[in-house]
């Protein structure tokens, strides 16, 4: 399916701000410059808040790797509202490679900062909340060495999806949004590695169409794949599909016991 394309509808007027847990850099500044011109007061959280530049965002320091920061950050919400949970970093190693500390910090970033933050914000919502998760294709494509990144991002959307219940008993009007986006043109996400940026999606673009998509969801929860296209002459177009996937298999491809299981299929790596 290809990307939504008609022009941004309004927001609804029940919708009265959004909360950017990592909106500072890449993605999330660019859903929280996206979520402040439709009207929304956008509160952006991230270590390096106070440098922020753009007018509008409201920057708040936190710190998801300091337990302490995520207990004592003041949470604002004027609900009914948005909260994006965008933070992240990569991580390309093998586990042999990966220290203690390293596994420690990971996870404190990619899941239990989060998490922990997101129960203070509910706690403190006062009428429906849609969360909107950016994971990633990482949690259910067959990787090599990021066994610990697509594993915070596999528990990130497992996590999300079985929130759902709780959410709607809490509030019929809260909504869930599960967004696996593959490759992103935001090179300090990919620092060290030489990638063709050009043949990766504009995060600009995928902020659209991720708003575009929470903004028209009438059900209690979507998922949704973003995924660049390697069509020759549309390299890094976003292509959306909803639902979703079944892990791939870690064998090769070609691996005799995968052939012999079933017909190959082609890995990407966004
Ligand atoms: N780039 C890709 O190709 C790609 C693909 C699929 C999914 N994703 C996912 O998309 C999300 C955004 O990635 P991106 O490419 O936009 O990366 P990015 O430009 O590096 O932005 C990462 C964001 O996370 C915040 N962050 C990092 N460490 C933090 C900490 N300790 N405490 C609080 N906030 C912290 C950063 O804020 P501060 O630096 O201010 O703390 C920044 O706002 C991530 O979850 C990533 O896993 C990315």
């Amino acid at each position: 399916m290809s990307p939504p394309t008609s022009a941004t509808p309004p927001v609804p007027e029940r919708f009265r701000g959004a909360a950017v847990i990592g909106g500072t850099h890449g993605l999330g500044r660019a859903l929280a410059l996206a979520a402040h011109d439709r009207g929304l007061r956008t509160v952006v959280y991230g270590r390096t808040a106070e440098t922020l530049t753009d007018d509008g965002l409201l920057p708040r320091h936190l710190d998801l790797c300091d337990p302490r920061s995520v207990q004592d950050t003041p949470v604002e919400l004027p609900t009914p509202c948005y909260v994006l949970w965008v933070a992240g970093a990569f991580l390309k190693k093998t586990l042999a490679d990966t220290t203690e500390d390293e596994v420690e910090q990971l996870t404190r970033l990619l899941f239990t900062g989060p998490v922990n933050f997101l129960r203070r914000l509910l706690a403190a919502a006062g009428g429906p909340v849609h969360l909107i998760t950016v994971a990633s294709s990482s949690s259910w494509k067959r990787r090599e060495r990021e066994s610990l990144y697509c594993g915070l991002k596999a528990a990130q959307a497992t996590f999300v999806r079985n929130l759902v219940p709780e959410l709607l008993a809490a509030h019929p009007e809260n909504r869930v949004t599960l967004v696996n986006p593959g490759g992103l043109a935001v090179p300090d996400f990919h620092t060290g590695l030489a990638l063709d940026f050009g043949a990766m999606m504009d995060p600009d673009r995928v902020a659209r169409i991720v708003w575009d998509i929470a903004a028209d969801q009438r059900r209690p929860f979507t998922e949704v794949q973003i995924l660049r296209s390697r069509a020759p002459g549309s390299e890094g177009t976003p292509e959306v599909s909803y639902g979703a996937r079944t892990p791939q298999a870690p064998e090769e491809p070609d691996a005799p016991v995968a052939a012999e299981a079933a017909p190959p299929l082609p890995v990407q790596h966004d």
